[in-house]
């Protein structure tokens, strides 16, 4: 099969970060169909070895054992070219048009890592110079409007150009090893599906826990903010991973349909849950390993007088009949304690007890932990009776054990990264890790209260320290229900 791959914001922070890495590590282990071409598009003058060039001063950048050698780049970068364009040039698509003729190949892949603002440009002149045909995939990164009403007027214009089945939005999430491990876990096995609801489960945390600041994005971040980077996207999407019921086959839309369902159950906002089931934060200065880092109002690119939150938690529940009164906690920050992300189901303790139990609200006998990154793995949390320890008169007490599997050291050699593995699916044509439009639409109108609710809060976000588990509002938040956040750290 052979294809191309149009990288528009081919110069880009995305492009050398994520998308040629990408392709070289899919290179590398074979499995980019070896008929291709790589096409980067930028406003830049370059030739085709000017580009190559850039890219290859980018590797290195990037992780060592992820970095090609000079052999294999020289190989890698055969399949590079450089196409000049205006992107609001009628003009410069039909050069590309012509580039495209060359070769006729069987997949053309369109992939928009540029400004959001360019997004409607694009799809736009892809259609008037007629490169919408039937081989054409198009991949729009996130994100996709700021709002309701600005992700649907993207949607609208990207269909009136191009078919559901042509358009690929990322959520990178999807395409991790363990958010495939969860699909896995849940629909490849059945040892779980009977205790998968409200009977057994008393709630579920998702923590996405990142160490790093704004970094350079500063200016992007101040106008988007934790809610809209994290929780309408990745968080939500593990969400419904966690809350959909089992699809009735494999097939992308049977998938995205159940997703849907679940967006579809979240519990609608009052007033009342506005202002008790969400916190937003935004972190002061602090220090991290000994580093000393500052407030996020002296990052560059931020206003100095920021209500951005860079901290989100929050309680919903899915009304359906599988869980309703299950609560479910969301929680995603900058400048946490640790990057650390990972999934608890915390299962109803026993209805009788015969034994003494070492738990509390906050230590339950019973957990499944789905840890995300950096651990790739499983945690089973059982509580086993120690046989080594006098038992004495009194009732046995119990301890805490574990089971863990790792994935990383089971899986660790041929492990496929997230862009790797969507961009390959985007080659492919699978669709099945990619967000539909009523999806990212359901997503945006759950969140857009919270969004109208903070605008008329002068309160403003609340402060936390850099290296710390958020404001503790947070952790009041969940202890009005008597529960408590997994271990912090
Ligand atoms: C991106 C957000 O979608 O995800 C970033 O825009 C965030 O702000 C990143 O840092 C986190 O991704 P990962 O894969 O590092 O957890």
């Amino acid at each position: 099969m052979s294809f191309d791959l149009i990288l528009f914001g081919g110069t880009g922070d995305l492009a050398w970060r994520k998308i040629m890495p990408a392709l070289f590590q899919a290179f590398r282990h074979g499995s980019l169909p070896s008929d291709g071409r790589i096409v980067g598009v930028a406003r830049d003058d370059l030739s085709d070895d000017q580009y190559r060039s850039l890219i290859k001063s980018r590797f290195d950048q990037v992780e060592l054992d992820k970095r090609p050698s000079e052999e294999e780049f020289s190989r890698f970068s055969a399949l590079l070219g450089f196409l000049r364009m205006d992107l609001s040039n009628p003009a410069d698509y039909a050069r590309l048009a012509a580039k495209l003729q060359q070769r006729r190949a069987d997949v053309v892949v369109m992939y928009v890592a540029t400004a959001p603002s360019l997004f409607t440009v694009v799809c736009e002149q892809i259609g008037a110079s007629g490169l919408n045909g039937p081989q054409t995939r198009v991949v729009l990164e996130k994100p996709l409007g700021h709002d309701l009403a600005s992700n649907r007027a993207i949607n609208e214009t990207v269909r009136s150009v191009l078919t559901e089945k042509q358009i690929f939005r990322i959520d990178h999430y999807l395409g991790k090893p363990a958010v495939q491990n969860l699909f896995a876990l849940r629909f490849g096995n059945s040892l779980f599906e009977p205790l998968w609801r409200r009977e057994h489960i008393a709630n579920i945390q998702i923590t996405i826990a990142e160490e790093l600041g704004v970094e350079k994005r500063g200016a992007f971040y101040d106008s988007t903010g934790a809610l809209r980077d994290m929780v309408q996207n990745h968080a939500l999407q593990l969400l419904c991973a966690m809350g959909m019921e089992p699809p009735i086959n494999s097939h992308a839309d049977a998938i995205r349909d159940e997703k849907l369902k679940v967006l579809r159950s979240l519990k609608p906002w009052t007033p009342e849950t506005l202002s008790q089931h969400v916190i937003r934060g935004q972190y002061g200065g602090g220090s991290i390993n000994g580093e000393a880092l500052p407030a996020y109002r002296d990052e560059k690119g931020v206003n100095p007088e920021s209500t951005t939150e860079t901290f989100v938690a929050l309680r919903t529940e899915i009304s359906n009949w599988r869980w309703a009164g299950v609560p479910f906690y969301i929680r995603t920050g900058k400048r946490l304690a640790n990057r650390d992300a990972y999934i608890e189901v915390n299962f109803r303790p026993t209805p009788h007890a015969i034994f003494k139990l070492p738990l509390t609200n906050c230590n339950v006998a019973n957990r499944l932990v789905i840890n995300l990154q950096p651990k790739d793995g499983l945690e089973l949390h059982l509580l086993a009776q120690n046989a080594n320890q006098r038992h004495g008169r009194g009732t046995p007490t119990l301890a805490p054990v574990q089971l863990d599997l790792d994935f990383d050291k089971r899986f660790g050699a041929e492990r496929v990264g997230a862009y790797e593995r969507l961009l390959l699916d985007v080659i492919d044509g699978r669709l099945n890790l990619f967000v539909r439009s009523d999806e990212q639409e359901e997503a945006w109108r759950w969140v857009e209260p919270i969004l109208d609710a903070w605008s008329n809060d002068a309160t403003g976000p609340r402060p936390y320290a850099s290296g710390t588990w958020g404001p503790s509002a947070s952790s009041a938040m969940i202890a009005r229900d008597n529960y408590c956040w997994s271990e912090e750290g």
